[in-house]
């Protein structure tokens, strides 16, 4: 097998799992910070000390976030490397063959090709996503429901519509990059509150709000990417109240919840929350992410300002997606092939744990999701998750926690995501990566494997 590999630069980063509470020694190297706010640093040493762990360190300073797509990657062309980098449901994951036959069906009538009218829903879009959104238990009560290109795509309508100049995006740290991406694009300063194994700080978010100006709070509650982790129910109504007491729009991710390995968690957004809570759906984890729709279901108070986004950077979702899903989403086949995958991504998950608990070295912790496709894995000390890829390269694939972090942070942890690799791959993959981590532990300063040369 030949393999050729690229890495690029490493982004100046430090992280441990806990507060750093001395601002000279966090790097200042490209903070925005928030004039004439105080720093979050003021902030944490005032904090209540850390109990649980942090799976990020606490971001000093809000920061338009750097781009996550430009930081540091591997390119391979091996073609059998094992993948923990895709966080998504790949090959019988996915409903194929019942996708097929109903874009088949869909397409007879050719207005499924054209536009829809701006910010008007496909009908039987609407009819069987109320439907949906009554099931899953979201209060759609005096509130504005929007089709999406997307959840990236809501997002970046999101944070156009409900964050003023001047004012700022709370995420949890660490986040899905690609959110990290659209904020970066649209140019608001983002601040970062670490996530335990309950989810989100909420003690950290609390002081934040009290010290800054926060227009949007963006969380995924159930089976975080990256982490997999929960937030918990004692810290659900205290993240509503803190918007509530705020104002600050809370948009709940809820890409994943039906991908529960067991109990499937409530949405944030319900009858007690509905004028708080902004909730997006994206359908790509639950059909297929080709079909980019997702909808948003907002308070009615948002409305102008989210058509008025919509019509500039959102006008046409697909038709043609809408048509399918209006199909998909009330039939058995939904139901039965969404169950059929969390049990198989539970059997992974459980391959995963076993695997991390047979081969890895003590030092090496990790997180354990309820659901979903990922989990975070820590590496001991100053171990850098790039090198790590580097040694493993011609076998595994997985993308490094700085990805999914403000700088300085994530630099010594990794997602491991497990939607495209079966359970015998996961032990192997796992077994490789362990290898690796051992070897840097007896020989620290030892450089990354170097990539063996292109073939001829
Ligand atoms: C946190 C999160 N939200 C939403 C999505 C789906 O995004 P989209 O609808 O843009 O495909 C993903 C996909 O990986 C995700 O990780």
């Amino acid at each position: 097998m030949t393999t050729t590999l690229s890495v690029k630069e490493a982004p100046n980063c430090h992280s441990r799992p806990r507060v750093e509470y001395n601002p000279e020694t966090m790097p200042r190297r490209g903070l925005q910070p928030i004039a004439p706010a105080r720093s979050v640093s003021d902030t944490a040493q005032t904090l209540p000390p850390v109990t649980g762990h942090l799976w990020a360190a606490l971001v000093d300073q809000p920061r338009v976030p750097a781009d996550p797509f430009g930081a540091p990657t591997i390119r391979m062309t091996a073609s059998d490397r094992i993948q923990f980098d895709v966080a998504e449901c790949t090959g019988e994951l996915r409903p194929r063959q019942f996708l097929e036959t109903l874009t088949a069906d869909v397409m007879r009538d050719s207005e499924v090709l054209g536009y829809e009218p701006v910010g008007v829903p496909l009908p039987a879009f609407r009819e069987a996503g109320y439907e949906y959104l009554a099931r899953r238990g979201v209060a759609t009560e005096q509130s504005i429901t929007l089709v999406t290109s997307g959840a990236a795509g809501s997002l970046a309508l999101l944070a156009r519509a409900l964050v003023p100049t001047g004012t700022l995006i709370a995420v949890e740290h660490p986040t899905w990059h690609v959110a990290l991406a659209v904020f970066a694009a649209t140019g608001v300063p983002v601040v970062a509150i670490p996530v335990d194994d309950e989810g989100i700080r909420v003690d950290v978010l609390a002081r934040v709000l009290e010290e800054h100006r926060v227009s949007l709070i963006y969380l995924q509650p159930a089976f975080q990417n990256p982490t997999g982790v929960s937030l918990s129910g004692e810290r659900r109504a205290a993240v509503v109240e803190l918007a509530r007491r705020h104002r600050a729009a809370l948009v709940e991710d809820d890409f994943a919840a039906e991908l529960a390995y067991d109990r499937v968690p409530s949405p944030l957004r319900t009858a007690e929350a509905f004028n708080e809570v902004i909730y997006v759906k994206s359908f790509s984890k639950l059909a297929a992410p080709a079909f980019r729709a997702a909808v948003i279901v907002a308070p009615n108070h948002h409305e102008r300002a989210l058509r008025q986004a919509q019509h500039g950077l959102d006008p046409f979702p697909s038709a043609l997606a809408q048509a399918v899903l209006a199909r998909y989403l009330p039939s058995r086949e939904f139901q039965e092939h969404t169950k059929r995958v969390a049990s198989m991504l539970a059997a992974r998950w459980e391959a995963l744990d076993s695997a991390l608990q047979t081969h890895m070295p003590d030092r090496v912790r990790w997180t354990s999701p309820q659901g979903g496709l990922c989990a975070w894995v820590e590496f001991p000390g100053e171990m850098a998750a790039l090198e790590l890829l580097v040694d493993v390269a011609a076998e595994v694939d997985f993308c490094p926690g700085s990805v999914f972090c403000l700088e300085n942070s994530g630099k010594h942890a990794a997602r491991i995501a497990f939607g495209a690799t079966a359970p015998p791959a996961i032990a192997r993959g796992v077994g490789r990566l362990a290898r690796a981590v051992r070897e840097r532990l007896r020989n620290p300063t030892r450089p990354p494997h170097a990539a063996p040369a292109p073939a001829p």
